[in-house]
Order: C-alpha cells, then structure tokens, then sequence
C-alpha cells in the first residue's frame, strides 16, 4: 500500500510517498532555511508562510515522481494512495497548521484514511529506511530497542516497545544537542545551521587541546547542553581577549597565539588554542556524553539494537564513535540514512503506515 505523508514541522514543506512503510518511492522537500540564516535560527511566521506557498507544488512534485499525477488535474485524483499521513506534535505552530490543513484536504477530496504522526518518533523510524539507490534492506528488528533521535529541536532516549508505545527514560533538560551546535557555531563566528560547520571545522582541531564536559543531572539518561555552550563563550572570549597582532581572520586562525591579558581577569600560559580545537574539543564532549547515555540505556534495558534519527546523526563523527561503543559492547546500532536525518516526510508516511496497519 502507498502512503503519502506531509512533514511541516519546523522550516522545511516536505511531501512523499513510501510503499509498505518501508520503501521511499518519493520523497520532495522545500526548505526555506536561507530565509532564516541571516537572523541566525528559524524565524516561526517566516517558516509558516514559504510553506503555504511551497505545499502544492512540493505535493505535486512527489505524486509526480511516483507516478501518481498525470494530465493537467491539479493533485490527481489520489489513485494508488492508500493513506495520508501528517505531522501533528511537536513542532511551530503555524507550520503544523500548513501541513494539517493541506493533509485534511487531500483526505477529505480523495477518501481516504489520515492518520497524524508524531515528528520525534518518526525521526526512530528512518532508521528502518535502506539508503537512497540501495536496494531494500530486510533490517530484521526486534521490539524492544533504544531509540535516540538528536535533532535542533530534541534529544530523546526511548524504550520502543514498538512503534506505538514509546517509553521516554531521558531528554534534554535544556538546549537539545543541534540547537547547541548551531549556538556554538554563532559563538565561533560560522554561519546557521552550525552543525555542519563545526564538523568540518573540528576535523582540523587538536585533540585533547581544550576539553569540555557536559552537565551531569540526576536521571542517568537526561542531558544538558547549555552549560557546555556557555563553557564555550568563556573559553572563546578568554581568548578573544588577546589580541594577536597579524592574526589570520579565518576560523581556524582567529584564536590568540600569546598570554591573557589580566584586564580581562584571566592570565595564562601562552595560548596556542585555536578555534578549530574548540570546535573539536566540543564536539567531542557533546559526543562522548550522548554515547555513553544510549549505550548504558541499552544495556540497563537489556536490549540488543539502538536506532537513530534527527539531523544531528549524519555527524559523520558522531556515527563513528557510537559504532564503535556499540561494538565494543556487542550492540547493533542501525542508522537512518543521511538523507532521511534531517526533517522529511518519508518517516512520517513510513510511520504513519505502521500505526494504521497495527
Ligand atoms: O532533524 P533536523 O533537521 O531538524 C529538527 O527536527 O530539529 O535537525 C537540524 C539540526 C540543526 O541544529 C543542525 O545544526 C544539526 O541538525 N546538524 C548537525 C549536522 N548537520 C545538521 N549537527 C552536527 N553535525 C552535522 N553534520
Ligand atoms: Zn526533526
């Protein structure tokens, strides 16, 4: 059966169609990001109106690669779709409103079933995915697993008993993993969104040059990502507050090459500290902490699998290093394919497919 999900959380308009939850036959996403960048995150009212004005043609575009819309009629008729799935909680409400709205009307104009699909749980199930051009991989996954989903706007540690029975045992308690990236990234002088930035900045950075810790709280599987941010301000200005005669301007090279400066309270060995180990050091910290989380949540919970989603997972250090711990502790970990990390509607009509048919 053909399910066609709409995905308007946050700032991206995205329409799909998926065959049996499983395989992505279209999958079209709008994004109005490079509206939002010069105000350094996403603007709610901004997001909401490039979505009324993206939504149809987004949809036309997904029923047309799937070969759903032919002639001149607008949407089709909505042959071969079995199901119209949406993205209901959580996310702006506005956006929410575009895609509910449109979702209706497609269920009202063609019969057919709507089922509403929550967002950070449809993160979980691209795990389910196989890779774009790859062909179908049967992942043969057990109930129960540990779910992870780090995301701008989340970082979630879930006991899924199954798709439909969700069992939260952590969350952020206050800046969710990517939110921090991306406040880190503004800190150090790169564009919006950080996540990329600092990954590809913290390739060049030392390791071991500055270490950050994240917060430790009192439920074992909550985080804290503000105070790291905040550690990364300091140790930024501490360093700022030299100043390098004939320093370079580029990121890698903005940092001070001689002492602190006791004018601005801090006086210290000759720093040799760059942004890149900053970013490094960081990234690191905020790594190791959402590593050694899942994993201890695994084994607590005696399951076997951890799967994971959200636009923070195609950190391609990120995946390194909770391969390598979940090796180590003879844990499978599956993926969500890079493509279906950030926001899209392919999870939420593959989700979607899986409540109705259980
Ligand atoms: O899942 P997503 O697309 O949207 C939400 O549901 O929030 O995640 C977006 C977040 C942004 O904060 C972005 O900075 C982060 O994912 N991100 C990354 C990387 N690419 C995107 N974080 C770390 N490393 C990356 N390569
Ligand atoms: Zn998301």
């Amino acid at each position: 059966m053909l399910s066609l999900g709409i995905e308007t959380s946050c700032d991206e308009t995205g329409v799909a169609i998926v065959e049996d939850g499983r395989r992505v036959i279209s999958n079209v996403v709008a994004s109005s990001l490079s509206l939002h960048s010069k105000y350094g995150g996403v603007i709610p009212e901004i997001a909401s109106r490039a979505q009324l004005e993206y939504i149809y043609a987004v949809a036309g575009q997904a029923l047309k690669q799937a070969g759903l819309k032919t002639g001149h009629s607008f949407l089709g008729s909505g042959k071969g779709i079995g199901l119209v799935c949406v993205t209901a909680e959580p996310g702006l409400r506005g956006s929410l409103l575009v895609g509910l709205s449109f979702a209706r009307g497609l269920s009202f104009c063609w019969g057919r079933p709507l089922v509403y699909v929550n967002h950070i749980k449809a993160h979980i199930y691209a795990a389910l995915f196989s890779a774009a051009g790859r062909p179908l991989e049967r992942r043969r996954i057990r109930f129960p697993f540990v779910g992870l989903v780090v995301s701008g706007g989340h970082t979630n540690l879930f006991l899924v008993r199954d798709f439909g029975r969700f069992v939260l045992l952590g969350r952020s308690v206050d800046d969710a993993a990517g939110e921090a990236f991306d406040k880190v990234a503004r800190v150090l002088g790169l564009g919006y969104p950080g996540g990329p930035q600092i990954e590809r900045l913290a390739r060049s950075g030392r390791s071991g040059r500055v270490r950050f810790s994240c917060g430790n709280l009192d439920g074992a599987y909550d985080f804290s990502f503000s105070g790291i941010k905040t550690a990364v301000l300091y140790k930024v200005s501490k360093c700022q507050s030299v100043k390098v005669s004939g320093s370079s301007s580029s990121p890698e090279n903005r940092a001070p090459k001689t002492a602190g400066h006791p004018a601005s309270g801090w006086v210290g060995e000759p720093s040799t500290e760059t942004n890149a180990d900053i970013a490094h050091g960081f990234q690191e910290a905020v790594f190791d902490d959402i590593v050694a989380k899942s994993v201890s949540a695994c084994i607590n919970k005696k399951v076997a699998a951890l799967l994971v989603g959200g636009g923070v997972a195609i950190n391609k250090r990120f995946r390194d290093k909770l391969t390598h711990s979940c090796r180590s502790h003879k844990l499978r970990v599956y993926f969500s394919p890079a493509e279906y990390c950030p926001d899209n509607a392919a999870m939420v009509a593959g989700l979607g497919y899986w409540l109705r048919r259980h």
